[in-house]
């Protein structure tokens, strides 16, 4: 590409980015709102109707999770267009795919009134008892084949693009962990982390591909059985290596951005390679401790799980953050709304990592309590979406001139708030024995759901400032005009 093309290619990723960045915001601002409802009524303010709630934890979950994938990916390829040619027709067509994924999830949930939760695991979907119309898991599973689609496409982009540049080995670090890259060819740690977390990301998405295809056939013919174990199995290895994908991304994000506030150069070296390749490993493993009570396991895959678990907090979370803290040590660095949030993003991420590693640890006792939730709810509300909303902010002072304002200061703080008084009070019923996914509380555990209510509603307040303050800088962006 000439400059002038690379100009021009530059300004319409940014535009997308942008773009696509309002659009899952909102989204994800709305997926929320469902799980607010949901604690409000668990905290007996007011009453939902325990199938309706349901329909509302899947849409929540699904919606919430997926909204937040879609714009950190987008946010990625925002980092991404310095260094890769990135493919913008597949951005636009996988934009296409979520977007009509998204209508299909929406219509399931609540006009096929399905609600397994996200986690879709065999039988359940096609034992409703009435709950929800026989259509509705097949058009869910169809939704989710799409979803698996445009999350490949752009994860197979993405090492095509860097593959071609630099080359796959060197893209993947693997040259630098032998010593054999020439300095020429070593990738920025945006582009390497992007090509880990993509190839870890694709083997997820072949084993979600074999689940939902699996469980298409049984819908279409329900003689058809299916192992629940292995189902099980494939569910985790999906779901569970997908969320991660989330944060890995991320990763990348914040070691592109980052060092633009410290005025510090962050490159690529032999500590970081192999930090990546090693959690690319470990979170391959790491999904096996969601079946640590499933006693027919293989005993190996038990052990395998805990130490995968284990493993995966270490080389990316300590690696990551220890590196953040060295490049802003002393780097008289200025702390604007956007740095901000991407640095509370990564104590989230860290702090939510290490809950996660104690379920692996204490799993025994807290097994599928409301720690559960506390832990992901963490990484992902303070975690993911803080450091989503930090690389949106960060674009539109990049490309606007966006000062920060007061509002920016109090969205931020408020929603700080919230979420660490609502992931808290997760945390405190997990740790007591309270269980997860119970629509009405169980006898004296009710006190908890009511405490984190006043919590939940102030993230409300703080998500809603962010969203508005967010749609306004945009105004002041150039692309999206020219
Ligand atoms: C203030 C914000 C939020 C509130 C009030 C909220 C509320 C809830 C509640 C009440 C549950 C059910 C817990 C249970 O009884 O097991 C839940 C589950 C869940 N939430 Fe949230 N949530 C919030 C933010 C988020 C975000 C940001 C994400 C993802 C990006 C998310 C993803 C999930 C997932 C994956 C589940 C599990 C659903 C299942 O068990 O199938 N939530 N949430």
């Amino acid at each position: 590409m000439d400059v002038a093309d690379r100009s021009m290619y530059e300004r319409r990723v940014s535009g997308i980015a942008l773009g696509y960045g309002a659009i899952t915001l909102v989204l994800f601002g709305v997926t929320v709102f469902f799980g607010v409802i949901m604690r409000t009524s668990q905290g007996e303010f007011i009453s939902v109707r325990p199938d309706v709630l349901y329909e509302f934890m899947t849409l929540h979950s699904i919606g919430a999770g997926g909204s937040l994938m879609a714009g950190v990916m987008a946010v990625m390829w925002y980092t991404l267009r310095k260094h890769l040619d990135m493919s913008m027709n597949i951005m636009q067509v996988v934009f296409g795919i979520i977007g009509a994924a998204v209508v299909t999830i929406v219509a399931v949930t609540l006009l096929g009134y399905y609600g397994t939760g996200w986690t879709f695991l065999y039988p359940l979907p096609f034992k409703s008892a009435g709950a929800w119309y026989d259509f509705a898991p097949g058009m869910w599973l169809l939704a989710l084949m799409c979803v698996i689609f445009a999350f490949a496409m752009s994860w197979i982009d993405v090492i095509r693009a860097a593959s071609k540049k630099y080359g796959f080995s060197n893209a993947m670090g693997w040259t630098l962990i032998s010593g054999t890259a020439k300095p020429e060819n070593v990738p920025p740690p945006v582009v390497l982390i992007s090509t880990v977390t993509a190839a870890c990301g694709l083997l997820s998405l072949v084993a979600g591909f074999i689940v939902v295809s699996l469980m298409l056939i049984h819908w279409a013919n329900p003689s058809y059985y299916l192992d629940y174990l292995f189902i099980k199995n494939l569910i985790y290895y999906f779901g569970h290596i997908v969320m991660n994908m989330i944060m890995y991304m991320c990763a990348a994000i914040v070691y592109e951005l980052m060092p633009i506030y410290a005025n510090r150069p962050w490159k690529s070296n032999k500590i970081v390679a192999i930090s990546w390749n090693s959690a690319f490993v470990a979170v391959t493993l790491a999904y096996w401790h969601h079946l640590l009570q499933d006693f027919p396991q293989p005993l190996i895959f038990q052990f395998l799980g805990v130490f995968g678990s284990y493993m995966a907090a270490f080389p990316a979370t300590v690696v990551t953050i220890t590196g953040t803290l060295i490049l802003i040590y002393k780097s008289g660095m200025k702390w604007k709304v956007a740095p901000l949030y991407m640095y509370l993003g990564l104590m989230g991420w860290a702090i939510g990592g290490f809950w996660a590693v104690m379920d692996a640890g204490f799993n025994q006792a807290v097994h599928n309590t409301m720690y559960v939730p506390s832990h992901f709810h963490t990484y992902l509300l303070v975690g993911a979406a803080f450091i989503f909303v930090g690389g949106l902010y960060h674009i539109t002072e990049e490309l606007g001139g966006c000062r920060d304002t007061f509002e920016d200061k109090l969205g931020l703080w408020t929603w700080f708030v919230g979420g660490y008084g609502f992931v808290l009070w997760f945390m405190i019923s997990g740790v007591l024995g309270t269980p997860r996914r119970y629509a009405v509380q169980m006898p004296g555990t009710e006190i908890y759901s009511t405490a984190a209510v006043y919590f939940a509603w102030t993230v409300v307040f703080g998500l809603l400032i962010a969203i508005a303050r967010y749609l306004t800088r945009l105004q002041s962006v150039k692309p999206l005009r020219g």
